[in-house]
């Protein structure tokens, strides 16, 4: 018989009256059907009580790193008696992070965050989840939701951008998406590890009420809707204790508040100082972890093997703290299906799917932040027109080979090697110089697609080194498409916001980009701007561009993605997760500080658009700005809420332009004006697509938690009472199509 049949037999609960479970008059027997969970923790169970100490100790703890059979970030020998196969984790942020396999760059979380769109999130995780298992990995480190405070933290293209309601929503889908195949899905890094400098021994400082309505709210929605089999604990501390070491985010938050019943696995290397504190804290697995306590990896301490036994067996770490810790992998293994199902190595990547997949991903996360038509024109230079556009100079970002990707962890090697070589290599970067300063490029060439969309238009190329043969170039042509690129990397921030230089990133950088665009502006009759960007950044050249168009680290399609959108084949519907300042003094902090550790959220509650908004300051671009080829109209809206403080919005959008498109439509609340929170907060939004003409009724359901403030005196979320005022459109700032409204 199937085993999983018999454990669910046998794993029957067995319902009983007060005359108990046998025969005889007026007893009742109702068989309680098991459920996933409590099948998944029989077999936990079962499995617990026969392993010796050393079996428990060796699957709470890592091998070591990269030294696995299968590559990836790190493994756990399994334990055959007992049907426990070999654990192999790796990166997979943007896609699986091993050299050499073929597997699939895809574009960067933060253009996953910038397409707003749920089910896409789902196939995100879905597609490299299928990639992980064909390679024999059961885990994959993807899931980054630290919040984008600081645009200049390195690690933002990893993320979801600033809203804490957006990227959890999301993160929660890709979550589901990768356990659809069997594979345990990771959310970190817990928690406000904002910033890379100091990343291993900076202290984030921030008030319980920021911390809870902002910063752990994306792994709160993420935990609860999402369910993940892994949470990876950050090298930073917060409020004075490592968060690896941190009760209050370990235990008393995520797991007794939230339920949280998979494992909390330590970032690698440096996130642990102490094994009891750790274990006691509520810490559930080590990595990269060692085969050796007392020799460490790489010359750092490790603290979940020899040391750990030696703690139990004194009894300062209680036998069951170890008993849950292992519980909980096992638990883990069986609710996702590895014990059933272990994953193998030697399957094959699809890569036709992979890049199908990625191309989509792409096209559906660009945002086209301005288009406008030049002085005296009415037509706007996007989408181009193939038939009758007659001459393109396309210029710099090395678009004529290549689009951009991120550095570090979640880097994703090419399948073709890299397409730009590094103008400084060997040259590494960060707290540790752990990582190569080289940006890794994607032979997906926006010239040849280009070319390809426009095949009797003269399309010229200049790489950017010559501004004013560019330009001259320019004042011939039709349009100038001018790419401006932006590398970030793991362990290092940014700078400053502008686009790169020569003198802030040598690697990858031989002119200032902001000169060429200005320059190309200058005589051009129509300018569209491409970037490739991690973040936000500045455009002192806004107003003399036409177009603008982020397209993000676009993945292994990108250019084919970038001429899809340029002319029109798709309608771009991307929004964007974050806030573009026009300056950086418009900031919170004008600088990251290299010398405190002590990394004060200052700004409360005020973060990213919150901050604009309460400064009343203007940015560039808004959170949740972007534009379409086509407009939309919204009408008769109309909210109610009922006596739980769960709100109904309605209303119906068209299309009212001239071709098809989709349109995220967001749903803002402004909570009471005493409650002491920012004028408002992101609480829903539907992507639409919609026909030239067509419209439709939509109906959103937000739960009052969505509504609601954490009440510090009583510690738990708290519906204010009072006027809400509800916004309805386009971006956190659409005038044409926000309309204020009062609620309850
Ligand atoms: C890194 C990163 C983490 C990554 C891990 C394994 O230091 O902080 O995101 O998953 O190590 O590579």
């Amino acid at each position: 018989m199937n085993p999983t049949l018999t454990s669910l037999i046998s794993g029957a609960l067995v319902a009983c009256t007060l005359t108990g479970c046998g025969g005889g008059d007026n007893t009742q027997t109702t068989v309680v059907q098991p459920t996933a969970d409590t099948v998944a923790d029989d077999k936990a169970s079962a499995l617990l009580a026969q392993m010796t100490l050393d079996e428990k100790i060796q699957l709470v703890h890592g091998n070591g790193f990269g030294n696995s059979p299968v590559g990836g970030a790190g493994w756990i020998p399994g334990i055959a008696r007992l049907g426990i196969p070999e654990l192999y984790t790796a990166d997979s942020a943007a896609g699986v992070g091993v050299t050499g396999k073929n597997v699939t760059p895809m574009p960067a979380p933060i253009a996953l965050a910038a397409s707003w769109d749920p089910k896409l999130a789902f196939e995100y995780g879905e597609t490299i989840a299928k990639e992980l298992r064909a390679l024999g990995f059961y885990e994959g480190l993807g899931g980054g939701v630290n919040l984008a405070r600081e645009p200049r933290n390195g690690r933002n293209f990893e993320y979801m951008g600033e809203d804490p309601v957006l990227a959890g929503e999301l993160v929660a889908q890709r979550t589901i998406g990768t356990h659809s195949q069997k594979v345990v899905a990771t959310l970190k890094h817990y928690a406000l590890n904002d910033q890379e400098v100091n990343r291993f021994t900076s202290n984030s400082e921030v008030d319980e009420r920021t911390m809870r309505e902002l910063y752990l709210l994306p792994f709160e929605i993420g935990v609860k809707q999402g369910e993940p089999g892994n949470v990876m604990c950050s090298y930073n501390l917060v409020n004075g204790l490592h968060a690896c070491q941190n009760p209050y985010l370990l235990t008393d938050v995520l797991k007794k508040e939230w339920g949280f019943k998979g494992k909390v696995q330590s970032d690698w290397f440096l996130a642990l100082t102490d094994t009891v504190q750790a274990a006691t804290a509520g810490l559930d697995e080590e990595q990269a972890g060692s085969p050796d306590d007392s020799a460490g990896i790489f010359g750092w301490p490790t603290f979940f093997n020899q040391k750990l036994k030696t703690a139990v067996q004194s009894g300062s770490v209680p036998l069951s703290r170890l008993n849950d810790m292992v519980f909980r992998k096992l638990r883990t293994l069986a609710r996702v299906g590895i014990l059933e199902s272990p994953p193998k190595a030697g399957g094959t990547i699809d890569q036709a799917a992979g890049s199908a997949a990625a191309l989509k991903f792409a096209q559906q996360s660009m945002v086209l932040l301005k288009n406008t038509a030049s002085t005296g024109s009415t037509s706007k230079p996007l989408p181009l027109n193939a038939g009758s556009v007659r001459s393109i100079v396309v210029i710099g970002g090395h678009a004529d080979v290549a689009v951009l990707s991120g550095g570090g962890s979640a880097s994703v090697a090419p399948r073709d090697g890299d397409a730009v070589p590094c103008l400084k290599p060997g040259t590494v970067v960060g707290n540790l110089n752990l990582f190569n300063a080289c940006a890794t490029w994607y032979k997906s060439s926006p010239l040849d697609a280009i070319r390809a969309k426009a095949p009797t238009a003269t399309v010229t190329y200049f790489d950017g080194n010559d501004a004013v043969a560019a330009a001259t170039a320019a004042a011939a042509a039709d349009v100038a498409i001018v790419f401006g690129t932006q590398w970030q990397t793991e362990d290092a921030d940014l700078s400053n916001l502008s686009l790169p230089d020569a003198v802030t990133d040598p690697a990858n950088q031989s002119y200032d980009q902001n000169a060429l665009i200005a320059a190309v502006a200058a005589k051009a009759k129509q300018t569209v701007v491409v970037l490739e960007t991690g973040t936000a950044v500045t455009m002192p050249w806004v107003g003399n561009v036409n177009s603008v168009l982020e397209a993000w680290y676009p993945g292994v399609k990108g250019g084919q993605a970038i001429a899809d959108v340029l002319f029109g084949d798709v309608n771009p519907s991307g929004k964007l997760p974050q806030t573009f300042p026009v300056r950086e003094a418009d900031l919170p902090q004008t600088a990251i500080s290299k010398t405190s550790l002590n990394v004060q959220y200052l700004e409360g509650l005020a973060m990213g658009y919150r901050w604009f908004d309460a400064r009343q300051i203007t940015p560039l671009f808004p959170f949740g700005h972007g534009l379409s080829y086509t407009d939309f109209s919204y009408s008769g809206i109309q909210t109610s809420m009922d006596a739980a403080g769960n709100l109904t919005v309605n209303f119906t959008l068209k299309n009212i332009g001239g071709r098809a498109g989709a349109e995220v439509a967001q749903v803002y609340a402004g909570l009471p004006s005493n409650s002491g929170e920012p004028p408002k907060r992101l609480v829903g939004w539907q992507k639409i697509s919609l026909a030239a003409g067509a419209s439709q009724a939509v109906s959103l359901t937000i739960k009052a938690e969505r509504l609601s403030v954490w009440d510090t005196s009583k510690h738990q979320w708290q519906l204010p009472s009072g006027s809400f005022t509800f916004y309805v459109g386009g971006s956190s700032r659409d005038n044409q199509s926000l309309v204020a409204f009062s609620g309850k």
